[in-house]
């Protein structure tokens, strides 16, 4: 198997000439959703961009990122902020496995109060679920034989508008995936923290 962390890398350039089947996608976007989530209940969509129009708008609303342009697909992931609510499908999925109506209710109860009772706790909910499926997304993508970009210097607000995209979720970061231009070169990677220097052991 490739080292999904050792290889994969912010690709700058796309090979414009390698176009991705959508059944490859699919692919990916099975395997990533394998991420952990709250309660399982996966807050999270996906809308891929793929098309020329849809292509242009999202450039225009990412400070014109060239890569948006040249790789075959980008995804704008989504953090649903009412996806604790009780119409979320994942609570069915729950109940049918362990059918137990007290614990359900329970579950969702707590669920509308860790990740409901503020605007904080909603973004953050939503966020930190779909951030996950972001990093998941990405290594799915590098164990495929892909690469990716993730974006967040992007116009979080234009995007929304732009693709027509409900207040409840919240525009999380983009990703473009395709393959590596191989005529242009990315710059070495850089030197990550140390463990001393992040990690404090109490
Ligand atoms: C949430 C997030 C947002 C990012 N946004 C951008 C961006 O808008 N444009 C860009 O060129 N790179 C962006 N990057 C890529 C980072 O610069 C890159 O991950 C970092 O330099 C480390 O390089 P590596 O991913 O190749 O290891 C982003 C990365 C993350 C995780």
């Amino acid at each position: 198997m490739v080292d999904i962390f050792e290889n994969r890398r912010s690709v700058n350039f796309f090979d414009k000439t390698k176009d991705i089947s959508n059944d490859l996608l699919k692919k990916i976007i099975e395997r990533a959703t394998l991420a952990p989530s709250a309660f399982n209940l996966q807050p999270w969509e996906i809308i891929a961009v793929r098309s020329e129009e849809a292509k242009q708008k999202l450039f225009e609303t990412s400070n014109r990122q060239p890569k948006i342009l040249e790789a075959p697909v980008t995804l704008i992931i989504l953090g649903d902020k009412e996806g604790f609510s009780e119409n979320n499908s994942s609570w069915k999925v729950m109940y049918d496995a362990f059918k137990n109506e007290e614990s359900l209710k329970n579950s969702q109860n707590a669920a509308a109060f860790l990740y409901g009772s503020t605007e904080e706790r909603k973004i953050k909910f939503a966020e930190s679920n779909a951030g996950l499926l972001a990093m998941s997304i990405m290594y799915a993508v590098k164990e495929q034989g892909l690469d990716s970009h993730p974006m967040s210097g992007i116009d979080f607000e234009g995007i929304a508008k732009a693709f027509d995209i409900d207040s409840s979720k919240s525009v999380v970061m983009t990703i473009a995936i395709g393959y590596h231009d191989d005529s242009k070169e990315i710059f070495p990677r850089l030197k990550r923290k140390s463990f001393d220097e992040i990690v404090k052991i109490v």
